[in-house]
């Protein structure tokens, strides 16, 4: 191998390097991580996959009942002080803004707690963030599965102080998914006007 061959070998290796820093620090995006006006695009990357859930009426959904068509999906919980209430609040809103640009996206929400987000207070709370959103619960074995399958962070964190007794870290991504796979993921607090407009450049490429 002369010199050059070997110039462009590293430099090809730091940049797959770079990309798997990025990749990582994206999926691994915290309650407290970096705000970036940048949507990520994940085309054809191995997120999303089957899943059987409870709906907030109680009833098994598959995933293809749920994402029957353009689909932005939020993993959080319910108990959530801070950063779900913003982010569900976003994915509405960026629903209502395509519903007037005459793209209809389903918002669905799965809990990554289910122990406390019963379908009754799924119910509840998905009647309180949109009239059309789908919020997900499940066993805790089905909730895990959901949550590898998209590459989702969760953890128990036990706090004294806190009234309900426990809090959950969690990565704060929105998925964009069509039926046949995930078409981009957003970050925490994202902006809905550009998460709509974004929505909406995609969806009239397909
Ligand atoms: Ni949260």
């Amino acid at each position: 191998m002369d010199l050059r061959n070997l110039v462009m070998a590293l430099a090809g290796a730091v940049f797959v390097l770079l990309g798997a820093a990025a990749i990582f620090l994206a999926l691994r995006t915290s309650e407290d991580g970096p705000v970036s006006p940048a949507a990520i695009n994940v085309s054809g990357a191995e997120i999303g996959g089957p899943f059987t859930l409870t709906d907030q009426t109680g009833k098994r959904v598959t995933s293809a009942e749920v994402i029957d068509g353009p689909t932005l999906i939020y993993f959080g919980y319910t108990f959530c002080p801070d950063v779900c209430p913003v982010d569900v609040a976003v994915m509405a809103a960026a629903v209502d803004l395509l519903d007037k640009q005459g793209f209809k996206v389903k918002p669905v929400f799965i809990t990554v707690d289910p122990d406390r987000d019963t379908p009754e207070q799924l119910a509840y709370y998905a009647e309180a963030m949109h009239p059309r959103m789908v919020a997900l619960t499940g066993t805790e074995a089905e909730i895990k599965a959901v949550a590898d399958a998209y590459k989702v962070y969760y953890q128990r964190v036990d706090t004294a102080d806190s009234a309900a007794g426990y809090l959950m870290n969690h990565s704060t991504l929105t998925y964009f998914m069509m039926p046949d796979g995930i078409r981009g993921m957003f970050r925490d607090k994202f902006p809905p006007e550009e998460m709509a407009g974004e929505v909406a450049r995609i969806l009239s490429r397909e």
